[in-house]
């Protein structure tokens, strides 16, 4: 059983021993790692333990296969693919790949990526699921070749977010078409602009002069949950949907994210002008936000929450702090990006989520820089904040107000001196609220100019990735210090022997992956992690196959493979339903790039992206 109280302190003990045991690491890379492997306490738990009593499940081998494999005892059903209709009288799913705009504003989106489960009853929940992008090979039969002004506007209705009611039917979870709530939000929805930067003269364009209504949202990446029943999705690579078919150069703001006058590869500057970056330059600045939305109420408003700054967010994790402020940790999944970290300014209130909703309108963005003690594989970091007239960020330095700084919030990271990163993915909060993981992915730019070795990104040309995990100090997240470490170096130990792209020691030929994206925590302190990697099977990554998704314990270190996915996927998204025994995984763009994928329907249909469920057999509780 779990007992919060011992694992405290045992997960306490174990960071603090870490902390003082590990020892700098000296001499060449290769022998510094070594000593670092042979020292590395997780490994000495491992191998001094008892297999953990958190992971009660057998390990899977990996897989090349087009399934989704799941432990002995365990089974794998799709819920929901790309396509399917969410609302009564909504078109099947027509894999010709000719249904238009009006049918895909009806279905589920393309691109599962993030999301969460809202309880409504024990047999009633309403899922609120991100998509992320779309793929054109797949969305249309001439494959994105000869677009029309309805093909961008069923491109634009493939992604954002869905929202739709489940129900319990003879033990098994169903999607019901006829919920009250089902929804669905595209690049095309009214949404509002809150916060520092709602209305700034940076928001406006032609068609919204006061710079406070934003159409849409796109690039859906991960999510987050709130105490107070809203949904917060997070807009990664926005840029990817902007272009110009015109000559014109774009500022270094724009650069700085991606934009670029170049035709994109999406083409809806083509037949929507917003998208055009030339003739409607602000457009781009209000994308890139995190979105609080209301699940249970489908004519409600989407909030941009500017106070959270803007870059490509990966997920929003959000803890309430000991004393009431609202936390969210933010990753900007970038090479050379940082993590970000959001304080409410006003405190949660019991019961009272009228005022809880206006929480993220407020507060404090800061961005993490860590220690950089020569070879030393953990340390201590502080979170600087990012408010204007503070730490240079002042008009001498080019910001000119709060705004400037939310909006351009990663040349105000740089402003300050944060720490370049392996690509921050999702963050995840321990159930004991005093851990906090994040997964680095990968960095074949570490190491080049402005991204040295070191810290917590201790590889050059890292394309294996690490996580990342810290402790606020006095276990306070408005702390502005923290200590840290990493809790696994992912590498092969098939290929590489005695440096750190072996991994650290809790990686071993039986649970190797790469690239570690996806993660969360369920109610009993499993770490759940799923990759969004290179699935070639060779050369470096010889031997891991399919992307996949692991189950880690956060306090003994031990890693066990739990699913693989099939052919060209990603695995990403996760959720629970409230009883712990059905966990809703997203199978992302199975068959990406013409990969030879007929997930999940087998035969010659089209590969979709789909959300499973995973269940037991015996119908208990998952991992447990
Ligand atoms: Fe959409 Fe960084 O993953
Ligand atoms: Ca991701
Ligand atoms: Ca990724
Ligand atoms: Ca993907």
């Amino acid at each position: 059983m779990w007992k919060r109280d011992e694992q405290d302190s045992q997960l306490t003990k174990m960071i603090e021993a870490r902390l003082s045991r590990r020892h700098f690491l000296t001499g060449t890379a290769a022998a510094g790692a070594g000593a670092f492997l042979a020292l590395n306490p997780v490994a000495k738990a491992v191998a001094a333990s008892p297999q953990s009593s958190l992971l009660n499940f057998e390990a899977v081998s990996v897989s090349t296969a087009d399934t989704v494999v799941v432990p002995k005892g365990y089974k794998a059903t799709p819920l929901m693919s790309w396509g399917d209709p969410i609302f009564p009288g909504a078109p099947e799913f027509d894999q010709s790949g000719k249904q238009d705009s009006r049918a895909q504003e009806r279905q589920f989106g393309d691109n599962t990526d993030g999301m969460s489960f809202f309880a409504i009853s024990e047999d009633r929940g309403v899922l609120a699921i991100n998509n992320e992008y779309t793929n054109y090979e797949y969305l249309f039969d001439h494959k994105g070749s000869s677009m029309t002004a309805d093909d961008v506007r069923k491109a634009q209705a493939a992604v954002g977010v869905t929202i739709v009611e489940v129900v319990r039917k003879n033990g098994q979870w169903v999607i019901d078409k006829s919920g009250k709530r089902n929804r669905r939000i595209t690049a095309n929805t009214p949404m509002m602009l809150t916060g520092p930067a709602a209305g700034h003269a940076l928001m406006k364009t032609k068609a919204d002069p006061a710079g406070i209504k934003p159409l849409g949202t796109f690039n859906n990446c991960a999510n987050g949950q709130t105490p107070w029943g809203t949904y917060l999705t997070c807009e990664e690579n926005f840029d990817d949907f902007f272009g110009s078919d015109e000559k014109g150069e774009v500022n270094a703001d724009q650069a700085r994210y991606g934009i670029s006058a170049s035709a994109s590869d999406y083409k809806w500057h083509q037949h929507d002008e917003r998208f055009d970056v030339l003739k409607n330059p602000n457009e781009a600045n209000r994308f890139g936000w995190i979105v609080e939305i209301d699940p249970n109420d489908p004519q409600s408003t989407p909030m941009k929450r500017t106070a959270l700054g803007r870059f490509k967010h990966e997920n929003s994790a959000l803890t309430l702090n000991k004393d009431g402020h609202a936390v969210v940790y933010l990753g900007d999944d970038e090479r050379g990006e940082h993590l970000y970290k959001f304080v409410s300014k006003q405190r949660y209130q019991q019961g009272n989520d009228a005022a809880n909703r206006k929480l993220l309108e407020e507060g404090t963005l800061y961005v993490a820089r860590f220690d950089m003690n020569g070879d030393q594989l953990k340390g201590q970091g502080q979170w600087i904040e990012l408010t204007f007239g503070k730490h240079g960020l002042t008009p001498e330095n080019g910001f000119n107000d709060q705004a400037e700084v939310l909006i351009f919030a990663r040349r105000a990271a740089t402003q300050v001196g944060a720490t370049t990163m392996d690509r921050p993915e999702w963050v995840a909060v321990h159930p004991d609220n005093k851990h906090v993981f994040c997964t680095l992915t990968n960095n074949k730019n570490r190491g080049k100019e402005g991204q040295p070795v070191g810290g917590p990104n201790p590889r050059a040309k890292n394309h294996y990735g690490q996580i990342v995990r810290w402790m606020p100090l006095n276990g306070d997240h408005t702390s502005e210090g923290f200590v840290w470490d990493l809790y696994l170096i992912a590498g092969n130990p098939s290929v590489h022997n005695g440096d750190l792209y072996a991994g650290s020691d809790n990686i071993n030929t039986g649970n190797m992956f790469n690239s570690p994206d996806g993660i969360g925590f369920d109610s009993a302190g499993r770490l759940w992690i799923q990759t969004d990697g290179n699935y070639s099977n060779k050369g470096d990554f010889a031997g891991q196959g399919n992307n996949q998704m692991l189950c880690g314990d956060p306090m003994t270190g031990e890693v066990r493979r739990f699913l693989t996915g099939p052919i060209a996927c990603e695995i990403t998204g996760l959720a629970f339903s409230p009883d712990n025994k059905t966990m809703f995984v997203g199978v992302q763009h199975p068959g990406e790039e013409g990969a030879p994928s007929h997930f999940p329907y087998g035969g010659n249909t089209k590969p979709r992206s789909t959300i499973m469920m995973i269940t037991r057999e015996d119908g208990g509780v998952i991992g447990a």
